[in-house]
């Protein structure tokens, strides 16, 4: 893939960031993510590429807009896949609350697993912990383990969690150990890059989530050589069917971070609201200042690209 790509779609994030943002702490949680599909949609077809959504709002059927399937870009220029979600954390923009992004992985035709939209256990760590994680294994075991590669002691460890009753045994586990919590209420795709950035105090992503958001964390722990694993849980008889529709044959397989995103991938992320990732949409009276995060597994190399829009001379605006 042309690294040039990246920055051309870190445009698209932009502005699906800042239409959303327009809409934080109004309450209002379709508008907001309506705002971000439109304007996501729109930037893309400005690229140059070929691509085809494979996560995205929803199936055809239910989704007028980036439905699975959907083609995106100009349609010549290299054929990809994206795994995209315009806003991730609805409620957060609604709230005016953190750690809202509009956020896109981007890989080549096949590279991106087609996740059914249902929910999957997950465990995320930074750098120091890959080859110490294992999905299957007991938290305590696994906080052993990082606390081992990390030469410090589970209780200096801070587990990010989503603050669901499902949760409820897990959290009970982890503080048995000794472990901190950073409980959140949405938004598990910044929490597992948040295990692999210095200074964020995170240290392992544990609990379940969406399927399609652990695909695009997944992306993006490739280009930051953190570790992921993830374990689809079907709630009912109709979510294991609209998984093995998808291809899915073992309901149980442990995915790894390789077979969820796999080859050259790319990821963008453009906060929305403030987070610890990433600063909010700053509206001012020429425009908007917005921060991005731009990622290569290929380089390694990650971008924070803080962008002034000034909205007179960009007739998208
Ligand atoms: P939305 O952006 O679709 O609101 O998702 C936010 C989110 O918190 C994800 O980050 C997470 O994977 C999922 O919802 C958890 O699902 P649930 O809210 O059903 O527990």
């Amino acid at each position: 893939m042309n690294r040039n790509l990246a920055l051309e779609f870190v445009r698209v994030t932009e502005l699906a960031a800042i239409e959303s943002a327009r809409w934080m702490g109004r309450g209002d949680e379709k508008a907001a993510d309506q705002a971000a599909v439109d304007a996501m949609r729109k930037m893309l077809d400005t690229v140059v590429c070929d691509a085809t959504v494979v996560i995205g709002e929803g199936e055809r059927d239910e989704a007028p807009m980036l439905y699975i399937g959907e083609k995106v870009g100009s349609g010549d220029g290299p054929e990809l896949e994206i795994a995209l979600d315009p806003l991730e954390g609805t409620t957060i923009c609604a709230n005016g609350g953190y750690n809202a992004i509009s956020v896109m992985a981007i890989g080549k035709k096949d590279h991106l697993l087609h996740a059914p939209d249902i929910y999957m256990r997950k465990i995320a760590v930074g750098p120091d912990g890959v080859g110490a994680i294992d999905i299957n294994d007991t938290p305590t075991n696994n906080l052993k383990r990082l606390a081992q590669r990390k030469s410090c002691s589970i209780s200096d460890l801070t587990v990010i969690i989503l603050d669901r009753p499902r949760h409820a045994d897990l959290i009970k586990e982890v503080r048995g150990t000794g472990a901190r919590i950073s409980l959140i209420g949405d938004g598990d795709v910044s929490a597992a890059i948040a295990t692999a950035l210095p200074d964020t105090g995170i240290d392992m992503l544990l609990g379940t989530g969406g399927a399609p958001e652990g695909v695009i964390a997944a992306a993006a722990m490739r280009c930051i050589k953190g570790d992921f694993q993830g374990v689809l849980v079907p709630r009912n008889d109709a979510d294991t069917e609209r998984a093995r529709k998808m291809g899915i044959k073992d309901i149980n397989k442990v995915f790894t971070m390789n077979e969820l995103a796999k080859g050259d991938v790319m990821f963008v992320a453009t906060g929305v609201t403030e987070g610890s990732l990433l600063k909010g949409v700053q509206f001012k009276s020429w425009g908007a200042i917005t921060h991005s995060l731009v990622m290569r597994s290929k380089s390694g190399t990650t971008r924070l690209i803080q962008a002034n829009h000034h909205f007179d001379r960009k007739p998208v605006y």
